[in-house]
């Protein structure tokens, strides 16, 4: 670590936020550029109620970036100055950008979906997607297909929350129930998990059973602990191309990374942080 009087700094907040992967990966990219006199990566826990407060410190005390989990990505966009057409439309912010004083907020979680898909199988334009899930996490991963122009059908256990989501995407996804995957999911080019199926209490479980995956077919999980979902193992053994949660949390990061610092992220080092 190579901090000075110059060095800006970068935070993390979240509640909690001791689980944070985001400094190891983000310090560890400044290392590799040559820029951790430039720039330090830190996490702070802080509670929602005190989110408007941060932001005036990040203006005060001239922080650079402001990096923002669950439940303050929407919090914070009340107190922003400008917000990014795609995180208004996502209607959350994890990236709040301090440009001499103007902050600015942006979201890097679509990227987190759409650039490892597209590393596997080029454009997105008119591939089929299956989203299973309609929760938080899902809404970035529609968002980012949608915008790349895929034909996305949302699944979910409660059609509503399936139906409020497509509502909120303007109509342009279809919706299903988990009973409908029978017939529908076969047809499809990509599989995305959205829910918390696979990690935790349901870590022996499937939100899709492996006779629905076929050779052919990409599965994204956005499970990333454990690395190897039981949805990643039954896929990879039906031939399926498979993509772990991991590369979603590097991504969005990645992009982070180059709205703070203006540099291109060093995705190797980044990635091989997130694997120790
Ligand atoms: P997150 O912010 O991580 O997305 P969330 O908003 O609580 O968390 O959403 C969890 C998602 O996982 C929901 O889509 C949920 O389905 P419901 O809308 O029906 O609650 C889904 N989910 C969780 N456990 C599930 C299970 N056992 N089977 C099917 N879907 C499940």
């Amino acid at each position: 670590m190579n901090i000075s009087g110059k060095t800006k700094l970068c935070v993390i907040i979240g509640d909690p936020v001791d689980h944070s992967l985001s400094p190891a990966m983000h310090n560890a990219a400044y290392k590799d550029l040559g820029i951790d006199d430039e720039f330090v990566f830190v996490a702070s826990h802080v509670k929602v109620e005190n989110v408007k407060d941060v932001v005036q410190a990040v203006r005060v005390m001239n922080i650079r970036g402001l990096t923002c989990t669950i439940p303050h990505k929407l919090e914070v966009m009340r107190y922003l100055d400008e917000i990014d057409p795609i995180a208004e439309k996502i209607g959350a912010v994890n990236t709040v950008v301090n440009e001499n004083g103007t902050l600015k907020g942006y979201n890097t979680d679509w990227l987190g979906t759409v650039i490892p898909l597209e590393n596997k199988i080029g454009s997105l334009n008119g591939k089929s997607v299956a989203l299973i899930g309609a929760g938080g996490a899902a809404r970035a991963m529609a968002y980012g297909v949608i915008e790349k122009g895929a034909h996305l059908t949302i699944f979910n256990r409660t059609k509503d929350k399936a139906e409020k989501l497509a509502e909120e995407l303007g109509k342009r996804a279809q919706t299903r129930t988990l009973e409908e995957m029978a017939q529908e999911m076969p047809k499809q080019d990509i599989i995305l998990n959205a829910t918390s199926v696979g990690m935790g209490k349901q870590i022996d479980q499937t939100p899709v059973p492996k006779e629905y995956i076929h050779s052919g077919q990409i599965v994204f999980d956005a499970v990333y602990a454990p690395r190897e979902t039981r949805l990643l193992k039954e896929s990879n053994k039906q031939g399926a191309v498979t993509i772990q949660g991991i590369e979603m949390l590097l991504y969005q990061g990645t992009a982070q990374f180059e709205l703070y610092t203006g540099r291109i992220a060093p995705v190797d080092v980044m990635r091989r942080v997130l694997h120790e």
